[in-house]
């Protein structure tokens, strides 16, 4: 049997769990890769004691496994985007191919690096870079091939989920969960990454090319997180029906393309509110096939592992078909990629939910829904709360129908500006993905 050499830059959660799981199944993996995959050099600044290195060698300097000329897969697993874009780089200009589960170097330089990739007739294989264990990227270059996708929306940060499934069960702080998540090496490094939607948006931009054939533009995205959200509105959101979950969106609409993180209120029946926890999902829409859903964990150790082996078997398997007849890196031929606008956020059409603090007095209730009528926006629900003994302010709330954001913008503005409302109106965006 032939072997394949693999050189695994970074140790950490990822990169020991794929140490690990290489070795346990080994023998399964060698048989469907046909062919003996054998990790010949870490690169490591530290050991980790949740993997064994035996005696596979260890260099400190990664860049030493770039020059390998041993090494025929060279595994990214070191995270952020200086040091891992120029070792990417100096890989693939050395001849390796590049297995990766790093989104935000994709999402931002994703463009420069499968034309550096393209120039030298070598892969970059990304799978472990969107919803951690789930074969998203596969199902969507190759499976979902025959359709035009109209829209996906994704729960695809595994620690935001995570944390507001945990507010919303136990009734657990927001810093505590998140220091859980952490732990439990859920977290980017930075969890505002996390929390503040950046992370979803990385990988947002990922499907989003690969669903559109649109090159990677991260700068487009429009990103709300969920550092804000009140639990409140996560009743009142049940009490409508709804769950509220932090998606990220794309679509193709009005002669162009939504890119969109925030949180939004979904209905319950669906069966993408009820993925809770670490794990992620990912609902895409196909004209020939309808909507499909993907669910698996989105994080950790051993599910992101297996989104990485599995690049590297499929590299294994195709390393001596010529560059042209692999599959391209974002499922459509790189000259073939549309110049298709995307959207900024005041063209999106959507439904809303307004959560308005309104005085307690005759009239109010009236002077809102001219507002919103003048505006053409027609109202699905309204709830509004009795007024707590002694309370002058009671909550108002409001489900309207779709409509465009700018339009939607203004009429907050004019609720915002009555006498008779206080404070600043909270809106979440509202999908029925039916
Ligand atoms: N921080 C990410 C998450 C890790 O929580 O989903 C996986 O990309």
């Amino acid at each position: 049997m032939n072997s394949v050499k693999v050189g695994l830059c970074g140790l950490g959660t990822v990169g020991s769990g794929t140490f690990n799981v290489l070795q346990r199944n080994g023998d399964v993996i060698n048989a469907r890769a046909g062919c003996r995959i054998e990790i010949i050099q870490v690169a490591s600044r530290r050991p980790n004691p949740a993997c064994n290195l035996g005696d596979t060698p260890v260099t400190g300097d990664v860049f030493a496994v770039a020059r390998n000329p041993d090494v025929d897969i060279l595994v990214e697993l070191i995270g952020g985007i200086t040091v891992a874009r120029e070792l990417i780089l100096d890989a693939i200009e050395h001849g390796k191919h590049i297995v990766t589960a790093n989104k935000a170097l994709i999402a931002e330089y994703g463009n420069e690096i499968f034309n550096a990739a393209k120039a030298k007739g070598v892969t970059v294989a990304f799978e472990a870079s969107v919803a951690g264990g789930i074969p998203i990227i596969k199902a969507m270059r190759e499976g979902l091939a025959a359709n035009r996708i109209q829209w996906l929306a994704g729960i695809i940060n595994g620690t935001g989920n995570f944390i507001l499934t945990e507010m919303r069960d136990k009734g657990r702080a927001f810093e505590d969960v998140l220091v859980e998540a952490q732990q439990r090496g859920y977290a980017e490094a930075d969890p505002t990454f996390d929390v503040e939607g950046i992370d979803a948006a990385h990988k947002l931009v990922i499907l989003a090319s690969l669903a559109f054939g649109i090159p990677l533009q991260f700068e487009k995205v429009f990103t709300e997180g969920i550092s804000q959200l009140d639990t409140r509105d996560v009743a009142y959101a049940q009490q409508l029906g709804y769950q509220i979950k932090h998606l990220g969106i794309a679509r193709r609409n009005n002669g162009g393309i939504e890119l969109r993180v925030h949180p939004t209120l979904i209905p319950r029946k669906r069966l993408i509110a009820n993925v809770d926890g670490v794990m992620n999902a990912v609902l895409v829409k196909g004209d020939a096939v309808g909507p499909t859903l993907y669910y698996g964990p989105g994080a950790g150790a051993e599910p992101t592992a297996s989104a990485v082996i599995a690049d590297i078997v499929d590299l294994a398997r195709t390393l001596t078909a010529d560059p042209e007849h692999r599959v391209p890196h974002l499922g459509f031929q790189p000259e073939q990629l549309s110049d298709i606008q995307v959207l900024s956020i005041e063209q999106v059409e959507t439904a809303y939910y307004l959560r308005i603090t309104a005085r307690d007095v005759p009239g109010v209730l009236s002077k809102i829904t001219q507002i919103l009528s003048d505006a053409e926006i027609s109202i699905e629900a309204v709830i509004q709360k009795e007024a707590d003994d002694g309370e002058d302010y009671v909550p108002l709330i409001i489900l309207t129908d779709r409509a465009v954001e700018k339009k939607l913008d203004e009429a907050v503005d004019k609720i915002q500006q009555l006498p008779t409302t206080e404070g600043n109106i909270v809106r979440i965006r509202v999908e029925s993905l039916s």
